[in-house]
């Protein structure tokens, strides 16, 4: 039980059918409330900070208290490090105990996003630790500048996976950070054709926020047993603390609000069946 490796976590989501929410924080409010919304459920979740984010939360403080909150947790957690775009800072992360990272390498050219991420495997090897990647480009980036979406080329997640091995792969399928303008609209045909061709890779669904019930199912059928979920917490933790009556009011409804987007997501996307 409780700091698990993404590697096991996905292997099991697999073959259950479901996905692993994978729910970014940056305080310990957050990081209780993503806790208790995976005990509640029984199932086991990712907590996760992007690199972006760490001049808010640095990553020397955020980083010890989600792996204690790990360690502590009634059921499986992994500690990740999201879009991670140094060398620098992915190797702090190893270094503190996370148990994956992403190398975002999506907005490099193919060869060297394939072995700029065969580097960061070979380092977090040494870890025990799993890796993420990314291809395509995922419109809007983790901290909302706009990026022109483009889907992933299914030919390219096939060859990024034979020649890296990564246990997990972010592919852009229509999908954006933060807030949609519209409905979005997924390529399901792209996963289709990826279909049965990345071997043990769990395929990654970044900018959860604002996908309907029904697509977050359909990409777990077509193999995304990761999603990522961020703007939406963040939102509701921002409401919940308007109109508090003091410090700890707001804390209390922070957490609060952190759980119940977990509890709303992990119903979506499958709870665990323990053996
Ligand atoms: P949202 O902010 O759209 O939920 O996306 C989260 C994400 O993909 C983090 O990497």
């Amino acid at each position: 039980m409780s700091l698990t490796n993404m590697r096991t976590l996905l292997k099991k989501a697999r073959a259950q059918g479901r996905a692993v929410g994978a729910f970014s924080v940056s305080s310990v409010d957050m990081i209780c409330g993503v806790i208790a919304a995976a005990e509640a459920m029984n199932t086991p979740v990712i907590l996760q900070v992007a690199q972006v984010r760490l001049p808010h939360s640095p990553l020397h403080v955020i980083g010890p208290a989600m792996l204690s909150a790990a360690r502590n947790a009634a059921v499986p957690v992994g500690v990740h490090l999201d879009h991670g775009m140094t060398e620098d800072c992915i190797r702090q992360a190893l270094e503190i105990g996370f148990t994956s990272v992403m190398f975002d390498g999506s907005r490099l050219p193919m060869e060297e996003n394939i072995a700029r991420t065969q580097a960061v495997i070979r380092m977090a090897e040494k870890y025990g630790a799993s890796v993420e990647a990314e291809i395509g480009v995922v419109g809007k980036t983790e901290s909302g500048q706009p990026l022109t979406a483009q889907c992933a080329d299914p030919e390219d997640a096939v060859r990024f996976v034979q020649e890296t091995g990564v246990d997990a792969l972010a592919v852009a399928i229509g999908n954006a950070h933060g807030v949609y303008e519209g409905t979005p609209e997924l390529r399901f045909d792209v996963l289709e054709s990826m279909q049965g061709r990345c071997g043990g890779c769990a395929l990654v669904l970044h900018g959860g926020t604002g996908i309907t019930p029904q697509n977050f199912r359909r990409a777990i059928s077509l193999g995304m047993h990761k999603i990522n979920i961020a703007t939406a917490s963040f939102m509701a933790v921002h409401r919940a603390a308007q109109g508090a009556e003091d410090y700890f009011d707001m804390s209390a409804r922070m957490r609060a609000a952190a759980q119940a987007v977990a509890m709303e997501h992990i119903n979506i996307f499958g709870k665990e069946a323990f053996a």
